[in-house]
């Protein structure tokens, strides 16, 4: 694994030193003496009580009425969860907190400029109604799908759960997103309503996102007949015009007629879809996870209990963005179903200056803290002096989304959480909605680096590739699979069951057998286990690619490249960044008559941008006269990911001409 270049001051000897003589470090006792879950029992009920003991998550929730089976396991993979009960994910995230704690606030919103919002339950009640109003007005159906295309906004989980409470499956999609990439998945789930909005901050600059929503309109294939269009301001942005021909609805005169609406909340199936997410994979189109009601809303508020420590008195700030799934089950989902305050931030980090984020954390008294390892790297990076002109206290610290080196995690523990805050490193995925692997945080010590033990009743496993299981303990490392289902896990993707069992299942799995005990996720990361019983997590083995906690397939990538003309073959790799984890080089031939030039690489660059949007940006392109390409004409893009790590090359006896490695190495070298 990739450590971090520490700069060489005393602190530095300090920290290894800590690292060298320390592997665990116990929780601070302030935290274990008021954790929510402090019994050691809870492992071994779960696992002598699967799956009956996840009755327990789902009892966390208001049902209108309670299931007749925790687990119907009959027809494996499509399992079934809290079968035979309903509820709605809306009243659990807001009406029945109602008698209890109607003026708390329970989303804490601070937009980039310094505006603020606070939403007390009562008007989140309130907004949510009048919102589902809307959307009836405008002939939105239970069940019909609607995509959000909205940035960091309260506008956005207001869509969610208005939209969850006419039962109607949201697909958010990542503000980042460009026009094409919103109108792939606009059409993938053959989705006719658009939330979007005119703008939002960015660095100090209003940033047009409603020209995204204008040009995939154009660039999709389904009629989308409306689109609802939020205001970040009170007015209309002035450079933002609408004309009487397009499907532009703006939202808010709809609202102002709808002041007071209620709106019964629909009553779903636990097994009723409750959004999609969509995801990289290993093939060129993103697949929509498909995410059932009661099991996923269980599955996020237990974790978000348990695993997050979240009370309902407590202030807690997650900084992912909600259109990726961290956002959905754990800034919208699960702390609102435990009745918490939640808060929400705009912008960058360093918008106006480094101390954004601990200035945040000071003016609201924020108890529990969840950010990414690429973030904690950047605070590293930026220096401990920041954080220390702030005055706040965290109880509580998560990591998700990457491998955290142990330098960060120690610099994370010292200087950010003062030497006596939790930490939980959390893996789980788009897919399995919640967490699967990490600590209860007052049960086990941490251990910098690895993520720690199952959640209860969850079964993860490290294969070797031929499907046999390798010992805990033995140091080896191999595939990570999840040996039986879970509440939170994807129902299938989107519209396509064969794709869901070719890309979940079929590799370790007996496919013909009606017997759950032959079915086994795989994960797609590596991962070792210690003989502890800790697993750490080593990353993607397949074509995808974690930059900056984003996740981005490798076929997405290349296929974008592959729009530009003047380009023949195209082959992306992942080379280690010390802040960002990974980020993409290409590595491109030219079609004969197009030279090498600056002009190509910005369009190469432009085009990714256009696919897939600006985040998904290469750190280098190179052009090159060959790729590495065996006799059957395949790409060894391993190969190149050695040449972008500056490693020993691998294998190159396979190669149709073995030293087009090296003759790529001395070209990118000049
Ligand atoms: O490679 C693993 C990495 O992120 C992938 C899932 O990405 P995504 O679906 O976008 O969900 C991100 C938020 C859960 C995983 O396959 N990953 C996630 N958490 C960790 C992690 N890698 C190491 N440690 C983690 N805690």
């Amino acid at each position: 694994m990739r450590t971090i270049s520490m700069p060489e001051d005393e602190s530095d000897g300090a920290i290894e030193a800590r690292l060298a003589e320390q592997e665990y470090f116990r929780p601070p006792t302030r935290f274990v003496g008021q954790a929510n879950e402090t019994d050691p029992a809870v492992y071994d009920r779960f696992e002598e009580n699967y799956p009956e003991a996840y009755a327990e998550w789902a009892d966390l929730l208001e049902w209108d009425s309670r299931w007749d089976t925790v687990l119907d396991d009959s027809n494996p993979p499509f399992y079934e969860w809290f079968k035979g009960g309903t509820l709605n994910a809306s009243v659990n995230a807001i009406d029945r907190h109602l008698p209890e704690r109607k003026d708390q606030t329970a989303l804490l919103w601070e937009g980039e400029p310094g505006d603020t919002e606070r939403i007390a339950y009562q008007d989140l009640y309130r907004r949510v109604n009048e919102m589902a109003a809307v959307y009836q007005e405008v002939g939105v159906r239970e069940d019909d799908i609607v995509t959000l295309h909205l940035p960091m906004v309260p506008a956005l989980p207001i869509s969610m759960l208005s939209a969850a409470r006419i039962g109607a499956p949201h697909s958010a999609v990542f503000g980042g997103f460009s026009a094409q990439a919103l109108a792939d998945r606009i059409d993938d789930a053959d989705s006719d309503v658009v939330v979007t909005i005119d703008g939002y901050y960015r660095r100090g600059e209003f940033l047009d996102h409603k020209a995204k929503a204008d040009e995939a309109l154009e660039l999709a294939e389904t009629d989308v007949e409306t689109v609802l269009l939020f205001k970040r301001e009170d007015e209309l942005h002035p450079d933002v015009e609408i004309t009487s021909d397009d499907p532009y609805v703006l939202v808010d005169e709809v609202l102002e007629q709808k002041q007071g609406a209620r709106v019964d909340p629909v009553e779903r199936d636990a097994e009723d879809p409750l959004f999609l997410m969509y995801t990289s994979g290993t093939t060129g189109q993103p697949k929509g996870t498909q995410h059932r009601t009661g099991g996923y809303l269980a599955h996020a508020t237990a974790t978000s209990k348990y695993v997050l420590d979240i009370e309902p008195e407590d202030t807690y700030w997650c900084s992912a963005d909600i259109g990726w799934i961290t956002g959905h089950s754990y800034i919208v989902y699960g702390p609102l179903s435990l009745g918490t305050t939640s808060v929400m931030y705009e912008g960058a980090p360093d918008a106006p200056d480094k101390g954004r984020i601990w200035e945040i954390a000071e003016k609201y008294d924020v108890d529990i803290f969840h950010t990414s390892p690429t973030a904690v790297r950047m605070f590293m990076e930026w220096g401990e002096e920041i954080p220390a002109q702030y005055d706040f206290d965290f109880r509580h610290m998560t990591t998700v989304g990457e491998p955290i080196q142990p330098e960060a995690w120690l610099w994370y523990y010292e200087h950010i959480g003062g030497g006596d805050a939790v930490i939980v490193d959390t893996w789980w995925q788009t897919e399995t909605g919640g967490h699967l692997i990490t600590n209860l945080p007052a049960l086990k010590d941490m251990k910098p680096g690895s993520a720690g033990h199952p959640v209860p009743g969850i079964k993860p496993a490290v294969y070797d590739d031929q499907g046999h299981p390798i010992e805990k303990g033995s140091a080896r490392a191999g595939n990570l699979v999840i040996e039986r289902p879970w509440p939170g896990m994807l129902q299938t993707v989107y519209g396509n069951d064969e794709r869901f069992i070719d890309e979940y299942w079929r590799e370790f799995s007996e496919t013909d057998s009606d017997d759950p005990a032959d079915w086994v996720y795989k994960a797609g990361d590596g991962a070792v286990q210690a003989d502890d019983g800790y697993f750490r997590i080593l990353g993607r083995l397949d074509d995808v690619m974690n930059v900056a906690g984003h996740r981005l397939g490798t076929m997405e990538l290349e296929s974008a490249v592959a729009e530009v003309e003047a380009v023949a073959n195209a082959a992306v790799a992942g080379r280690e960044d010390p802040q960002k984890g990974t980020v993409p080089d290409v590595y491109v031939t030219l079609r004969d008559g197009y030279e090498e030039s600056e002009a190509v690489r910005a369009e190469i660059v432009a085009s990714i941008e256009d696919q897939i949007g600006k985040f998904a940006r290469p750190a280098n392109v190179w052009l090159v006269e060959e790729l590495p390409q065996t006799r059957s004409g395949k790409i060894m893009r391993r190969l190149l990911e050695d040449i972008s790590n500056d490693e020993e090359l691998g294998n190159t006896t396979t190669l149709r001409d073995p030293s087009v490695p090296e003759r790529i190495r001395e070209h990118i070298d000049h």
